[in-house]
């Protein structure tokens, strides 16, 4: 009973077994992005989604998602497709003092992003995500997301297009990155809907006036994405400065738009349904224009019904088993009031282990509805999710879990494809309410101290079986950068065993201190058991 009954390194095997057709529980980074993308969130419910959500505006001027996309243009236009170098690779956080990328847009921007880049989210499929959510949240298409851009580490070449360059030019830098002639034509008018240009960044072609920045837009649709900046440019009624600034040097679209006689955006602008799947197309293409050495997976879909940080911890001195079901429900329509969903386990140890006596079974102790970002709006989903509180003993403890809903005389289980959700390792937990900050003092439901300056965490959260003796107990933490120069900042922090908390539940504790900044740590808790590492991941 002392030897633990789950293999080591679980996940893995059942990885290696899995076929090629997308998820299989556990994927802890497909559920990060997936939430990140759907629910709009970072683990600690910290949102991306809401600084654009409607399509905001910040205070001060400016249109959230038309930054977002101008960032990664920039971050895109540097690329050089043929060597396979630049694209999406977050270069921009490292290219910010150049002239070439003015504007407190671009500042600011990198700063909301560098919050939501994490151990499993590089800060390049942060830009792409942030342009995703931008473009929906003004009433694009969502365009397809797949993951596994990798960040550079350092400034890239110059080389973004200046509006007092040729159309040679223009049209060179767009091939160098991999885009035809017609494709920079598109991606420029699918861009160009949103947002205008600012006085503060270019005084040559829209004049300040009153101290104040001038934001004058591409279109008269302002901020809505749609293509309505082709429209007028065609019927000659444009605004947009790049079209009519009075130094004609300066006008940048007029001499890309009319390249090719406005034989594309004629095309374009046909039908506001091809419109749109025509920027799907090309907006697709700069978000996936990487560097060679990217392997995407596949695209991340919403899930239809997603198992949510499962895991034994201790509440109010007892031991017990946590879980959530997230499940979609299609907008417009509510989830049955006689729903009924149920947990179902079988224990881990003991007489009655790996099904093999009585199972148990629990109702869900509490409903939420988790944010739904602009992106599962539009594929026509929010979520409700079913939380279960079940008390343990750790003779039993969990092994294998599923689900079951009832909606009348119709009844779904969640089984994880046959394979069933499994507890990896029991040996090692981690109580999040124990967690304690020294400048709020709050036992924190949050992963991260919120707050502001620099103060210690002091976890006295982390528990193991009691009849083991780890020779190391650690906690590998990740802090997100402060600067856009700065990479996530890594520690490691010995756990002695705790003084001052008792055992509860058959666990001991362990503690130890980690210096945090406010805004934004995970960690992975470790315990070397007979030469064996326990980990409990991503906290
Ligand atoms: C030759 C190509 C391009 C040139 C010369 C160019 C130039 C400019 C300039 C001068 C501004 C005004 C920026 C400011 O005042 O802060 C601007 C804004 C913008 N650009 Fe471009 N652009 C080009 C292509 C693109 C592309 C391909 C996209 C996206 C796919 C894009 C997206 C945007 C957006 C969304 C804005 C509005 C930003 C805001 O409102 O703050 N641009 N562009
Ligand atoms: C027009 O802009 C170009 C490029 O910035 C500049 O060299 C030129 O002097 C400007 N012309 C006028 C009349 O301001
Ligand atoms: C349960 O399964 C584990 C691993 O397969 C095994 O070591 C253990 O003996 C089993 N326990 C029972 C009671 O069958």
């Amino acid at each position: 009973m002392k030897t633990p009954s789950i293999p080591l390194f679980f996940s893995l095997t059942l990885l290696a077994s899995s076929s090629a057709s997308g998820y299989t529980w556990p994927s802890p980074q497909y559920d990060a992005l997936e939430k990140l993308l759907y629910e709009g969130t970072r683990l600690d419910g910290q949102s991306l989604a809401d600084l654009t959500s409607g399509c905001k505006s910040r205070q001060g001027g400016g249109n959230v998602a038309a930054q977002w996309l101008r960032f990664a243009f920039h971050d895109f236009v540097t690329r050089d497709a043929a060597a396979g170098t630049g694209g999406i690779d977050a270069s921009l956080f490292y290219e910010l003092d150049r002239a070439e990328n003015p504007g407190t847009g671009m500042t600011a921007t990198a700063a909301e992003y560098l919050l939501f880049a994490s151990k499993y989210i590089s800060r390049a499929d942060v830009v792409a995500i942030g342009a995703t959510l931008g473009v929906t949240s003004c009433g694009g298409l969502n365009i397809p997301f797949r993951w596994g851009r990798i960040d550079a580490t350092t400034d890239g070449p110059y080389g973004v297009p200046e509006i007092d360059q040729s159309i040679a030019t223009h049209t060179q830098r767009f091939g160098t990155a991999g885009l035809s002639p017609t494709e920079m034509i598109l991606l420029v008018g699918c861009g160009h809907t949103l947002g205008g240009v600012h006085s503060a960044n270019f005084p040559n072609v829209v004049p300040p006036s009153g101290g104040q920045d001038v934001i004058q837009q591409f279109d008269t649709t302002g901020n809505k994405f749609d293509y309505t900046v082709a429209l007028e440019y065609l019927a000659g009624t444009t605004k947009n400065p790049l079209v009519t600034a009075a130094n004609v040097t300066l006008r940048s679209d007029a001499r890309i738009f009319g390249s090719d006689g406005g034989a594309t955006l004629r095309k374009f602008v046909l039908t506001p349904s091809q419109a749109q799947a025509s920027c799907r197309t090309v907006l697709t293409k700069m978000l996936e224009g990487v560097p060679k050495d990217t392997v995407f997976t596949e695209t991340i879909e919403i899930l239809p019904a997603k198992v949510i940080d499962p895991k034994l911890t201790v509440e109010n001195g007892h031991l017990i088993f946590q879980a959530d079901l997230r499940l979609t429900q299609a907008i417009g329509s509510n989830a049955p009031s006689s729903r009924i969903v149920t947990m179902s386990w079988c224990d881990a140890r003991g007489s009655a282990a790996n099904c093999t006596g009585t199972m148990n079974t629990a109702r869900a102790a509490a409903t939420s509805q988790p944010p739904s970002s602009p992106v599962a709006l539009q594929e026509g989903y929010y979520f409700n999710q079913y939380s279960f509180r079940v008390p343990v003993s750790s003779t039993q403890s969990v092994g294998s879990f599923w689900f079951t809903v009832k909606d009348g005389a119709s009844t779904s289980t969640y089984t994880n494809g046959g394979a069933l959700y499994k507890l990896e390792q029991d040996n090692i937990i981690f109580t999040p309410r124990l967690i304690e900050s020294s400048n709020t003092g709050s036992h924190g439901h949050h992963r991260g101290p919120r707050g502001s300056g620099g103060f210690q965490t002091s976890s006295g959260s982390h528990e193991i079986r009691s009849e083991l003796f780890p020779s190391e107990v650690f906690v590998d933490s990740i802090e997100v950068a402060k600067s856009n120069t700065q990479l996530p900042v890594k520690s490691t922090t010995t756990l002695s065993p705790s003084q001052s908390i008792k055992p509860v539940g058959g666990y001991k504790f362990y503690s130890g201190t980690i210096q945090a900044d406010t805004s934004g740590l995970t960690f992975d808790i470790s315990a070397v058991i007979g030469g064996v590492t326990y980990t409990e991941e991503y906290l």
